[in-house]
């Protein structure tokens, strides 16, 4: 698009305004208009294993009751590499959990296994700390 010549950025004072401009500049060049889509291992994961898993990888209510792998549980997740967990979507957890085998190729897949450990790396809210500087923003 000839539209994305644009080269002046406004001169503001403010950093994040300009920060804001570019960032407007970039999304309307860049756009993705098809399978150059990024890929995010959120949405694999939302796709594909949340129906079981929960978006938040702690098992949805019926199977957290049947006792489900928690993948939110850095005890656990620790000890699980890389390779063991391409190789379990792969394989699946027969007979409970289905295999992914084929469904899911490189770069996907390692974004997914990315994803899933990033599950267990995320803060615990509420439990550990109450009320911090990242929280209070929402509820003033
Ligand atoms: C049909 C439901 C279902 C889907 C879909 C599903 N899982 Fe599972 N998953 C399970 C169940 C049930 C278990 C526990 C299996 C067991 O304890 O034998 C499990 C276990 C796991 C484990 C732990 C395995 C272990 O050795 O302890 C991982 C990791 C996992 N799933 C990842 C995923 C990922 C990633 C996806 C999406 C690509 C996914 N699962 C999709 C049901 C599912």
């Amino acid at each position: 698009m000839s539209s994305c010549k644009v080269i002046a950025v406004p001169h503001t004072r403010k950093f994040n305004q300009w920060i804001g401009a570019l960032a407007v500049l970039w999304a309307a060049c860049t756009a993705p208009s098809g399978p150059e889509r990024p890929i995010s291992g959120k949405q694999i994961f939302a796709r594909h294993c949340a129906r079981c898993h929960g978006t938040d990888g702690r098992g949805t209510a019926a199977y957290a009751q049947s006792g489900i792998q928690d993948l939110s549980d850095p005890m656990y997740m620790n000890r699980i590499g890389d390779d063991q967990l391409r190789q379990i979507i792969r394989m699946g957890k027969p007979p409970k959990m289905p295999g992914f085998e084929g469904q899911f190729i490189e770069p996907s897949l390692g974004v997914l296994v990315a994803y899933v450990h990033s599950l267990a790396k995320q803060p615990v809210s509420s439990s550990s700390n109450s009320g911090d500087s990242e929280d209070s923003k929402k509820s003033p």
